[in-house]
């Protein structure tokens, strides 16, 4: 039997390495970096499967480059607003993603980044470096409780919920949007709210939500205006969640006391950015799978989707299209 061909847009974990190389021919982008757009058309010619990164945007122009023999695309990440899911559908082209095996630990950082913004640890730890600590100082690098506060949740999917589990461990009053999930099915101790309604009395504001027409720009001027002035915005869902220009009002003029973001629009942030200015500001490279572990299970699994695809079986992990 001839091994298929298939190209792996960035080295992943071995654990899932190793399952594709064992049964296909790969092609591995070698580099750090994603391929550019004119390398990605070249290199998918005459493949049958894709594994991509969120960062290489899969659209029907991607899938007619390859050619009809194309079989699956399997995306290492959660989120797929990468690809152009009908047209991969219109294809007969299954999608795979690997839900479930991150959520914890991108819940954990949801947590460490709103803790961090909260109670000012970046800043803080800067402050030492700079070798400014000369004494206690009782009125030094105040930020905002935790506990006892309220957790306005947007998104209530599988991240949404790992976060207000671990909310509910902190003494967190949970709210929550999500249209998807009616009152009567709300997990214990989660109140739902209208938007309007959280926006309005949320102490912190995490974004667990994909990215759709819907949500682009859901956190606009309108909702910073809803805010608390002491509100924390949190988002480790996709950048385009929140409008950027109307975040950075918001943080500059003390419309809200801080944001802590692991997604942004654009991805990267331009080292340039005003919001790289803000000391109300905690930021991070879009890692919030990023543990040893479960970088690995995502391996695996982007691996068992590609080859179930490549054999035609049902993916263990498809999208719905
Ligand atoms: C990361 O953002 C993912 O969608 O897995
Ligand atoms: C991702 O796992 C989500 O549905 O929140």
């Amino acid at each position: 039997m001839t091994r298929p061909k298939i190209f792996v847009t960035r080295r992943i974990p071995e654990e899932g390495l190793h399952l594709l190389e064992a049964a296909c021919t790969v092609d591995l982008w070698p580099e750090d970096r994603p391929p550019s757009r004119e390398a990605l058309l070249a290199r998918v010619r005459g493949v049958e499967g894709i594994l991509s990164m969120l960062t290489d945007r899969i659209d029907a122009a991607v899938m007619d480059a390859a050619g009809p023999q194309l079989k699956v695309i399997s995306n290492y990440a959660v989120g797929y607003d990468n690809i152009d899911i009908p047209a991969a559908t219109a294809r007969g082209i299954p999608v795979g993603h690997t839900p479930g095996v991150l959520t914890e630990t991108t819940a954990d950082f949801a947590f460490a980044l709103l803790m961090a913004a909260a109670r000012r640890l970046i800043e803080a730890d800067a402050f030492v470096r700079a070798g400014r600590w000369k004494t206690w100082e009782p009125q030094r690098l105040l930020g905002v409780d935790v506990y006892g506060s309220t957790l306005g949740l947007i998104g209530l999917g599988r991240i949404g919920r790992a976060v207000a589990r671990r909310a509910l461990g902190f003494g967190m009053r949970v709210l929550y949007h999500d249209l998807a999930v009616p009152p009567e099915a709300a997990p214990e101790r989660c109140t739902p709210a209208d938007l309007d309604t959280l926006l309005r009395q949320a102490d912190f504001i995490s974004l667990h939500v994909p990215l759709t027409p819907k949500t682009r720009h859901l956190i606009d001027a309108a909702a910073f205006a809803k805010m608390k002035p002491s509100a924390v915005l949190v988002n480790t869902a996709r950048g385009p969640v929140v409008d950027p220009q109307a975040l950075y009002d918001a943080l500059s003029k003390r419309r809200i006391f801080a944001a802590a973001l692991d997604v942004t629009e654009p991805e990267p942030i331009p080292a340039d950015s005003p919001l790289l200015q803000l000391d109300n500001l905690v930021i991070a490279p879009h890692i919030g799978s990023a543990s040893r572990a479960t970088r690995g299970k995502m391996a695996r699994m982007a691996a068992e989707n590609l080859l179930a695809g490549l054999r035609g079986e049902p993916l263990p992990h498809r999208v719905e299209g």
